[in-house]
């Protein structure tokens, strides 16, 4: 192998651009010459591709989003979108790529490894931490700490004013970011896509609290849960309870962005190797991922389709610190 391409695919995570850095440096440092696509499969589509120098990754380690840019491309999901990729990447000599991004970059990849051959490797970047095969994905750690700053400061003010706040995180369906963010914020209680909380334990975890004399409560609710958004959960618990002023915080793409977390450049970077690494060594379909600190391979296939299960014993933590 002497040529690799390069993109950032699906919502953009803290940490990519260590993720770019470490894998444009590395394939350097191997001998091989590295492209990067702008716009993630878009690029590959419409031959957006340019060769990158170590120097091309010069001071971005530190810097939030992704300087190859990031798309969901829908002309990737066609058939013609991928032959044209496929044309784009046999003119220019690749011969395998590395794409860094989440499920529907993966969910891509593999379609087109079945389809033209081309071995992919990618690597997690997602603030959902929802990929099998990876304890932790770019971005989560930075998104959680990004969530955590803000609940800080809206515990202050839920607490001046005794208020029950809602807070909602992102995560798709994943209650990642919502469990590690209610833990480091002392929430009284958190609910996720993978559990089902209803109104009537909202209203007891509230009863239980003002009984002990508790003025203000946080609940961090993750998006996509099955009872709706925070503002759907707020308006229902305010008629039960009209007496308590509610309010609503949806923390939005915040989350997505600054500068990535020690953590998260560290991920980055051993991701990025492991998956330059693993195309010299013959990996075709397959994501790199850190699993008890040791660098793995797991099939596109497996690492979408098999659900992450969240830690009961983290999950616990919640209602033991509120007692
Ligand atoms: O997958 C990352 C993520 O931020 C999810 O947590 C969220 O549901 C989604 O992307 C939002 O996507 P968009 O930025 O396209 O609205």
């Amino acid at each position: 192998m002497k040529k690799i391409a390069l993109l950032t695919s699906g919502g953009d995570a803290p940490g990519m651009n260590a993720c770019i850095r470490s894998v444009v440096r590395s394939a350097i440092y191997h001998g091989l010459e590295v492209y990067g696509a702008r716009y993630g499969y878009n690029g590959l589509i419409e031959g957006d591709i340019f060769k990158m120098k170590s120097f091309s990754v010069s001071n971005i380690l530190q810097r939030g989003g992704t300087i190859l840019k990031s798309a969901r491309s829908i002309g990737f999901r066609t058939k013609e979108g991928r032959e044209a990729a496929f044309k784009q990447i046999e003119s220019r000599g690749i011969e395998g790529i590395v794409a860094i991004g989440g499920d529907g970059t993966f969910t891509g990849a593999n379609i087109f490894y079945e389809e033209f051959g081309i071995p992919i490797v990618g690597a997690p970047g997602t603030i959902d931490n929802d990929l099998y095969g990876s304890d932790y994905t770019i971005g989560f750690d930075t998104a959680v700490n990004t969530a955590l700053e803000a609940v800080d400061k809206i515990r202050d003010t839920a607490n001046s004013h005794d208020r029950v706040f809602f807070v909602e995180v992102m995560g798709r369906h994943s209650g990642y970011i919502a469990i590690q963010t209610a833990i480091g914020s002392g929430a009284e209680m958190v609910m996720v896509p993978e559990t089902s909380t209803t109104i009537e334990d909202i209203l007891a975890m509230l009863k239980v609290g003002r009984d002990k004399e508790k003025t203000s409560f946080l609940i961090i609710v993750a998006e996509g849960g099955k009872l709706g958004t925070a503002s759907d959960i707020a308006v229902k618990v305010a008629k039960k309870v009209p007496e308590l002023h509610v309010r609503v915080s949806t923390l939005g793409h915040i989350q997505r962005g600054g500068s990535p977390t020690a953590f998260d450049r560290i991920l980055a970077s051993r991701l990025g190797i492991a998956a330059v690494e693993g195309l010299l060594n013959g990996e075709k379909n397959s994501m790199a991922g850190v699993i008890n600190d040791e660098t793995r391979y797991t099939n596109f296939k497996l690492a979408i389709s098999k659900s992450k299960p969240l830690n009961q014993e983290i999950l616990k933590l919640i209602d033991i610190l509120n007692v």
